[in-house]
C-alpha cells in the first residue's frame, strides 16, 4: 500500500492504473476508521481492481460549534488497517492541499437544496455543502468508477446519489449497510467519546428505531406523529437528549405526515448523549 499525501500524485497514479484498463473504486472517510469503514473497503474490494481509500477531516462540513479540532485521528493506525485490508492507496492530503488558497478560504462549492431541509441539514446548516463540495473534489482527483458510502449516514447518501444524477458524475455510488455493535448501537467514530454508562445507554437509539418500525409495519399506526411522540418518549426515558426523530421520504427526504402504501421512507433520529451527538436510521418499505 502507498501512502499518497498530493493530488498530483494520487492523479498520476489513478491514471497508470486507467492505462492499464484496471477499474478504481473510492472509499471516502474522515479516518480514524472502524468496522464500519471497513466494511466499505472490504466491498470496494471485491469490486474494482484499484482501492483508495481516502483518509481526509474536511474542515468545510464542520460548523463554528462542532468538534474539527478535536474530531478522532490516528493516522498509523489507519494505515495499518487499510494496508491489512488490501487498500492499494490511503489518500492522506493536508488541509493546505485540500484547499490552498489563503486562510483556506473556498469560492466556489456545490450547493444543495431541498435535500438538506429535513434531518441533520436542519441543525447544522451547511454541512452538506461542505460535504459535497469535497466529495466533487475527492471525484475529480481519483476519478474513481465506483464510490462508497454507508447507510448510516443515510441524508449523506441520498444527497450524494442525487448530486451525481443532478451534475452527470460519471461514478456509481454504491451503498453499504449500517455496520452495529452487538447492542445494536450503529459504529462511529464519535463512540470514542462515549463513557461505559453512555454507551449502554446509547443501545436505546437502535430500539427506538426497531419500535417505530414495528409501530408501522406490524401495528399499523400510520400517522408518523403518532410514531414519532411514541419513539421521543421511549428516548427520553432513557435519559436521551432528542434533537430530531423523523419519518421522511426515501426520494426526496421530506417529512411525511401520514405514510400512504406502498412507500419507502426513512426513520431517522439524532441524539445526544452528554455533548456527543448520535445518529441512526433505517430504511424501511411499507406494503
Ligand atoms: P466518515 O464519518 O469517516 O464516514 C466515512 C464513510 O463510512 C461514510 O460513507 C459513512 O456513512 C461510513 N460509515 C460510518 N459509520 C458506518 C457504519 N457504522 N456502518 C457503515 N458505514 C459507516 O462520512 C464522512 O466521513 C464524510 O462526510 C465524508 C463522506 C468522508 C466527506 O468528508
Amino acid at each position: 500500500m502507498e501512502i499518497v499525501r498530493d493530488i498530483r500524485t494520487m492523479r498520476e497514479k489513478v491514471a497508470e492504473a486507467k492505462k492499464q484498463g484496471k477499474s478504481v473504486g473510492l472509499v471516502p472517510t474522515m479516518g480514524y476508521l472502524h468496522e464500519g469503514h471497513l466494511a466499505l473497503i472490504d466491498t470496494a474490494r471485491k469490486e474494482n481492481d484499484v482501492v483508495v481509500v481516502s483518509d481526509f477531516v474536511n474542515p468545510l462540513q464542520f460548523g463554528p460549534s462542532e468538534d474539527y479540532l478535536v474530531y478522532p485521528r490516528d493516522m498509523d493506525r489507519d494505515a495499518q488497517l487499510c494496508q491489512e485490508h488490501g487498500v492499494d492507496f490511503l489518500f492522506a492530503p493536508t488541509v493546505e492541499e485540500m484547499y490552498p488558497k489563503k486562510g483556506n478560504q473556498v469560492d466556489v462549492f456545490v450547493d444543495v437544496k431541498h435535500l438538506d431541509e429535513n434531518l441533520c441539514g436542519r441543525f447544522r446548516p451547511g454541512h452538506f455543502r461542505g460535504v459535497v463540495t469535497v466529495v466533487t473534489k475527492l471525484f475529480n482527483i481519483v476519478t474513481p468508477n465506483r464510490a462508497y458510502f454507508g447507510m448510516k449516514d443515510i441524508q449523506q447518501l441520498r444527497i450524494i446519489e442525487e448530486m451525481v444524477n443532478d451534475l452527470n458524475m460519471n461514478i456509481e455510488i454504491v451503498p453499504v449497510a449500517t455496520v452495529r455493535e452487538p447492542s445494536g448501537l450503529a459504529l462511529s467514530s464519535r463512540n470514542t467519546y462515549l463513557t461505559n454508562e453512555e454507551r449502554a445507554k446509547a443501545a436505546s437509539i437502535y430500539k427506538s428505531l426497531l419500535m417505530a418500525k414495528d409501530l408501522i409495519l406490524e401495528k399499523r399506526v400510520l400517522n408518523t406523529a403518532e410514531v414519532v411522540k411514541r419513539c421521543v418518549e421511549f428516548l427520553s426515558q432513557q435519559g436521551l437528549k432528542v434533537q430530531y426523530f423523523q419519518v421522511v421520504d426515501y426520494d426526496t427526504l421530506e417529512l411525511l405526515p401520514k405514510i400512504e402504501p406502498p412507500h419507502k421512507l426513512i426513520i431517522a433520529t439524532a441524539v445526544f448523549l452528554g455533548k456527543v451527538r448520535l445518529i441512526d436510521n433505517l430504511v424501511i418499505e411499507v406494503r
